[in-house]
């Protein structure tokens, strides 16, 4: 046997290629900020910016021209407190985007997707309520879940097509189905950052969504990296309390998750190569030490070979024009 009879020619690699990459399985994340033609770039994540709303609509404009799936939208409110008011405010910054991109052509294309956290708009940076306990502090779970709710809910009301929470607490899944329910939204879909690990590959995030933890850290309710038991419990229960799609996160550094969970569960997986992974490929591409274009397609036919079914990527548009 020869294996390298198929090989030979980019026609004959192409018919036996096994994983393909399609725009449509790309989503790309926004960084919705105040103002108007506000477009400020984010020093660690080159080519990534803080948008206003109307930045936004033209980069929706682009992505729906180049056949993106989606839009995941992130906000950076006006002013933070501790609670995360911000967070379900009804002009709430990604309220206000959503609203925008609703009413657009562009936007009707896309599924519009909002991140429900409560990390950018506390004060602390924490991603829930937090309390003083035994001379430390903690993240209140249960108070925290009727925050991330009414959060979901106001995002479904400005016009999100999936709500997306990616904040670890427990039971947040069936707080946030019940609450859709209950406001006459049943018919938007969770997607679930179901196995979301502490990871040093979100630094570059918390600059640009400016949620960096004032204190501590986040490793009392994201998972420890060494655990893929724990990963495919966190799965079950998630899709157990009604979570439509799950999302691993960070990507590469866990494509063994995204595997077992694709051997586990008949639901969609995303995978999102997250911020750390998008600047440590921009770093070397800036010092010409790897090829853009090959290393870009290799990350992410890695993901999708693993059994991811979509990618949320920074790079989503720059591959959706290659593959043109
Ligand atoms: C909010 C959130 C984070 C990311 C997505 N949603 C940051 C965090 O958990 O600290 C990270 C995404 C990225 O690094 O690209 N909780």
């Amino acid at each position: 046997m020869r294996m390298r009879r198929l090989r030979r020619s980019e026609a004959l690699r192409a018919l036996v290629r096994e994983t393909a990459i399609e725009p449509g399985d790309l989503i790309y994340p926004l960084f919705i900020c105040p103002g108007e033609g506000v477009r400020r770039g984010v020093g660690s994540m080159p080519g990534v910016f803080n948008i206003s709303v109307d930045e936004a609509v033209r980069e929706a404009e682009e992505a729906a021209r180049l056949g993106v799936g989606g839009l995941l939208l992130f906000g950076l409110p006006e002013t933070k407190d501790e609670q995360g008011t911000g967070a379900w405010e009804e002009n709430g910054i990604v309220q206000q985007a959503l609203r925008a991109l609703k009413q657009s052509d562009a936007g009707k294309k896309l599924a519009l997707i909002a991140d429900v956290c409560l990390c950018e708009y506390t004060s602390h940076g924490h991603c829930g309520i937090v309390i003083e306990s035994q001379g430390g502090f903690e993240v209140d779970n249960d108070p925290t879940l009727e925050r991330l709710a009414r959060t979901a809910v106001s995002q479904a009301q400005a016009g999100a097509d999936v709500v997306a929470p990616s904040d670890m607490m427990d039971g947040r899944i069936a707080a946030i189905r019940r609450a859709l329910d209950e406001a006459g939204f049943a018919m938007t879909p969770i997607l679930s950052y179901a196995a979301k690990f502490a990871s040093a590959f979100y630094g570059p995030f918390r600059e640009a969504a400016d949620s960096a933890p004032q204190f501590g850290d986040r490793r009392s309710y994201q998972m420890d990296g060494a655990n893929l038991r724990e990963a495919m419990r966190e799965i079950d229960l998630d899709i157990e309390e009604g979570a439509d799609m799950i999302l691993m996160k960070p990507a590469m550094p866990y494509l063994d998750v995204v595997r077992a969970a694709r051997e586990r569960v008949g639901v969609p997986i995303g995978a999102y190569q997250v911020s750390g992974e998008y600047s440590m490929l921009q770093a070397a591409f800036e010092k010409g030490w790897l090829d853009p274009t090959r290393a870009m397609f290799e990350s992410l036919v890695s993901m999708r070979r693993a059994g991811a079914d979509f990618i949320v990527t920074y790079f989503a548009k720059e591959v959706a024009k290659l593959l043109r």
